[in-house]
């Protein structure tokens, strides 16, 4: 063991989901060290600890297990579970860490973003609850990399990660486990693998697109060995460290592929994609995409016919962006449903305080307390379940949800890498815009509410500001602004539209047309076309 003397590096500040960066900034000499020390630093040291440790195989995913296994071993840690190839996807890893009852883990990813040498890397520490380190210990982290001056690290070979078992670095155990035995398992717990199994003998047609990334292994054990999915269900099966080029982001623009066989002659029945880390996922059905929040109500609506949640569900809850389709069903169904910022760290303290089961956001996550990640596997599981007990389409499905439920259009237009000052411009100037806006008509709709979103935690008290920006109509369509928590190169604008139908012969309008008068007053109101110079939006979902 020996101790390093390095200095503070600049902007390591993790975002919505942990440190993301350029690969390359993550291997310049001591970047990922001293972030590593500093997350040690920031729980109390590392000695005597157990560690999960595992990331989705993106570019640098191996190289740098093996310097945090080096780092744990010199911080005195005890034991390091790690996934074989030192892969693990995001949900997998929150599963391990409560299983095994550790002290938490390091997950490499930069999730939905591109990897290879060139693209993004990150890593995140999520806490012994499986989640991910709340606000107060990601300032500290980052406090901590401000005022580094020294990190410990082992001198040693490299760990041979490629062969299930136990084995040692120094006086620290390390104990290597199938990525995928443990999840499958639970998942075995939550769902009915044989109703599943039944619809699929039956003919019903799957096309699981894992985007090249971690969830191949995943997709493949479950939805073709375990369940009996033809062969060549999962595509794109195979984790490559530059996810074979593609942007493993499971929406309509990135999953264009899968997109395209959902909407052509010959479509399977139910189409899905995740994201590089297995954490996001996008449903689909012949020529009918589901929107996240839409998707989340579905879910809400209809989880307790799967055998993991018959008992019924302790509540929901949506980040603010999303649409309030899912406070439709939990106001329905007499449930507690609770809104918070973007963020799936935002839903622990409510999962942990068995406030909620079901938790999603309109970034494509959906999940539940089984583990304190959003879970991509999880949510194909949780509709093919629900698909199979009810005996409808996908677009059957979503026809009889806005029945009973009304429709909530929803669309989010993504506005990329636009100049930092131009952004954060923009967002000052609508914020001081907003005590005038409540009362005036802008495209025929008259502002109710206009504000700053700041969240206060029921649970601790903690309080969040600046979340984004809402204007709220008197008709409960509304739009919100906010900038990008985990991009990595300038700014990007978020626009969520948002508007209520409840007549039934309305039901089937394309949702940007549904939402064009709000679309107009977002623009009127921020002008982000016409102060980026942009003509559209890079990606809507
Ligand atoms: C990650 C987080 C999500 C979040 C999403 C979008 O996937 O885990 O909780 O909703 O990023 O965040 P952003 O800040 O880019 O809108
Ligand atoms: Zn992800």
């Amino acid at each position: 063991m020996h101790t390093v003397t390095t200095r503070p590096i600049e902007g390591q500040k993790p975002g919505t989901s942990g440190l993301r960066k350029k690969t390359r900034v993550f291997m310049q000499p001591h970047y990922l060290e001293n972030f590593v020390q500093s997350v040690f630093d920031s729980i109390g040291g590392a000695a005597g600890k157990t560690f999960v440790v595992g990331g989705d195989g993106r570019f640098f995913n191996d190289r740098a297990a093996q310097v945090i296994l080096r780092m744990a071993a010199a911080n005195g840690a005890a034991h390091v579970i790690v996934g074989q190839g030192a892969l693990l996807s995001t949900p997998a890893a929150s599963h391990l860490i409560r299983l095994n009852k550790t002290d938490g883990g390091l997950i490499m990813s930069a999730s939905h973003n591109p990897g290879g040498e060139d693209e993004d890397f990150g890593i995140k520490f999520n806490g012994p609850n499986g989640g991910p380190a709340a606000e107060g210990l990601t300032d500290r982290i980052f406090a901590r990399t401000k005022e580094i001056a020294e990190y410990k690290i082992t001198d040693a070979q490299d760990i041979d990660l490629s062969r299930i078992g136990e084995t040692a670095l120094g006086d620290m155990k390390i104990t290597v486990v199938d990525p995928v035995t443990d999840y499958a398992a639970l998942m075995e717990t939550l769902f009915d693998f044989d109703k599943i199994r039944a619809m699929i003998a039956d003919g019903f047609r799957i096309r699981f697109d894992a985007m090249n990334a971690i969830t191949g292994p995943y997709a493949i054990e479950i939805i073709e060995n375990r369940l009996g999915a033809a062969e060549g269900s999962v595509v794109h099966g195979t984790p490559l460290p530059d996810f074979g080029g593609m942007h493993p982001d499971p929406n309509p623009t990135w999953a264009h592929e899968l997109m395209d066989t959902m909407n052509g002659p010959d479509a399977p029945d139910f189409g899905a994609a995740s994201d590089g880390d297995g954490d996001r996922n996008m449903i689909v059905g012949p020529n009918v995409y589901v929107s996240p929040s839409d998707s989340l109500a579905v879910l809400a609506a209809n989880a307790h016919l799967a055998k993991g949640y018959t008992e019924g569900l302790a509540g929901v809850a949506r980040s603010m962006p999303t649409s309030a389709a899912a406070d439709r069903v939990a106001q329905k169904m007499g449930l507690p449903c609770y809104e918070t910022p973007t963020g799936w760290k935002f839903f622990g303290n409510l999962m942990d305080d068995n406030r909620v089961t079901l938790c999603g956001e309109e970034s494509f996550g959906t999940g539940s307390n089984h583990v304190r990640e959003k879970d991509g596997v999880w949510a194909v599981l949780m509709w093919l379940n629900i698909l199979a007990v009810r005996k409808m389409s996908v677009v059957e499905i979503m026809q009889d949800h806005w029945q009973t439920y009304g429709r909530n259009y929803y669309s989010r237009h993504d506005y990329e890498a636009i100049e930092t000052d131009t952004a954060n411009a923009l967002v000052t100037d609508l914020r001081a815009k907003l005590p005038d806006l409540p009362g005036q008509t802008i495209q025929g709709r008259t502002i109710a509410t206009a504000d700053d979103y700041t969240y206060h935690d029921p649970v601790d008290g903690s309080v969040s500001e600046h979340q984004g920006i809402r204007v709220i109509f008197d008709d409960a369509a509304r739009f919100v602004i906010r900038l990008s928590g985990t991009g990595t190169s300038g700014a990007t604008l978020r626009l969520y539209l948002e508007s209520l139908e409840l007549d039934p012969a309305n039901f089937d309008r394309d949702p940007q047309d549904a939402l064009a008068g709000i679309i107009g007053a977002a623009e009127e109101i921020a002008g982000i076309k016409a102060r980026t110079g942009r003509d559209g939006p890079d990606v809507t979902t």
